[in-house]
């Protein structure tokens, strides 16, 4: 084993006692600044799903000792706003922009009192890691633009109507050609589960579940991180990915995702690329022991990257649908074996909350 791993599992055994300390971050991203590790997600309270306080932010030195700095973007009081008191806030990510020295955070939205129909994603920013940040706008992504590597020809010929039951053969063969695709064309694609990843050129990247959860995109954001240049790819069209983590590793994209079974836990499943346009493989579940095809209980968030190693933990969360705010989380250091990325149950640590939060 290298020393690196080792002593980042040393460092993973102490999370366990952490208790009092442990986040109240659900659905959670990382983002390392200035020797800190910031952590955002979303603030679960004890009987609704729903954002009833806002994204919240702790921040560490060495992962294991966090520290509580806020509400980075709080719901609003005025009805009728974006982010009322009530919508769903989840799965918020934070990237950092040099050029315009801002913190940029996107997460997926859903309007109060509209289930999950609205399928938005959000976009706020902020002057320090912590915030506060400023909610700039929610909406579908990308209308009016086609997803590159598609037959647009093809796509525009699929007639809606002609599929009005799904799960067919015949249905299925039509949302790989992008039957949703240009369903939604006009209006923006959906976005619901979703994560952002920062290339090593600085071009950054909204990856999230769209074509009702059919269909995971990658899309391309602008210089500025806070709008879509138009670009993206669609990946594993028809596979139903959800919680989608990214990382990098010795020129291989590798994303480990799950299936769409809401809040109860499935299989993960993993991809594999030379290029984010692709082409995608498909590996098996990555996890390994008792419970694998559960990924342990557990639904990925994130791959975090240790700094100042290629090394990675996948954080995932157990979620706990009857008592929100009692979900925990899953840190599973990645091991390379074979040459490719391994969750071992032996490695987990589990990190609990004892004290709930309203
Ligand atoms: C999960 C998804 C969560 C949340 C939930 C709602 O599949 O990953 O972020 O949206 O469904 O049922």
């Amino acid at each position: 084993m290298k020393k690196p791993l080792l002593s980042l599992m040393l460092l993973l055994c102490s999370l366990a006692t952490q208790a009092i300390t442990t986040p109240n971050a659900h659905g959670g991203g990382f983002l390392w600044h200035k020797g800190r590790y910031y952590w955002y997600g979303e603030h679960k309270s004890n009987h609704t799903s729903a954002a009833l306080v806002g994204i919240t932010c702790y921040s560490s030195a060495n992962l294991k000792d966090w520290r509580y700095e806020g509400i980075a973007l709080p719901v609003a009081e005025q009805p009728g706003s974006d982010i009322e008191r009530g919508c769903i806030m989840e799965r918020p990510k934070v990237i950092y922009n040099a050029a315009t020295r801002k913190f940029v955070m996107w997460f997926h939205l859903e309007l109060k009192g509209r289930g999950y129909s609205a399928a938005r994603a959000a976009v706020a920013v902020a002057n320090k890691p912590t915030g506060p940040f400023t909610f700039l706008r929610s909406g579908r992504v990308n209308a009016g633009r086609w997803p590159a590597l598609l037959d647009t020809a093809r796509a525009m010929a699929l007639r809606p109507e002609s599929y009005k039951t799904w799960w067919t053969p015949e249905w299925h063969r039509a949302i790989t050609q992008g039957l949703f695709v240009r369903r939604d064309l006009a209006e923006g694609q959906m976005s619901r589960d979703m994560t952002l990843y920062v290339d090593d050129d600085g071009t950054a990247y909204h990856i999230y579940s769209s074509e009702d959860n059919l269909t995971l995109h990658i899309a391309e954001l602008t210089a500025d991180y806070t709008s879509h240049t138009g670009r993206y790819w669609r990946m594993a069209p028809g596979g139903q990915n959800e919680a989608p983590t990214l990382f990098k590793k010795d020129g291989t994209y590798w994303m480990i995702t799950s299936g769409c079974t809401g809040w109860a836990p499935n299989a993960a499943r993993m991809f594999s690329a030379p290029s984010l346009a692709g082409p995608w493989t498909a590996h098996e579940n990555p996890c390994r022991g008792p419970e694998a095809e559960t990924t342990f209980g557990a639904q990925g968030t994130y791959a975090l990257r240790i700094q100042g190693t290629q090394d990675f933990v996948f954080v995932a969360d157990v979620w706990q649908p009857k008592h929100p705010s009692t979900a925990y989380y899953l840190w599973i250091p990645i091991t390379f074996e074979d040459g490719k990325p391994t969750l071992r149950r032996e490695n987990i640590r589990e990190m609990r909350r004892e004290l709930s939060f309203e």
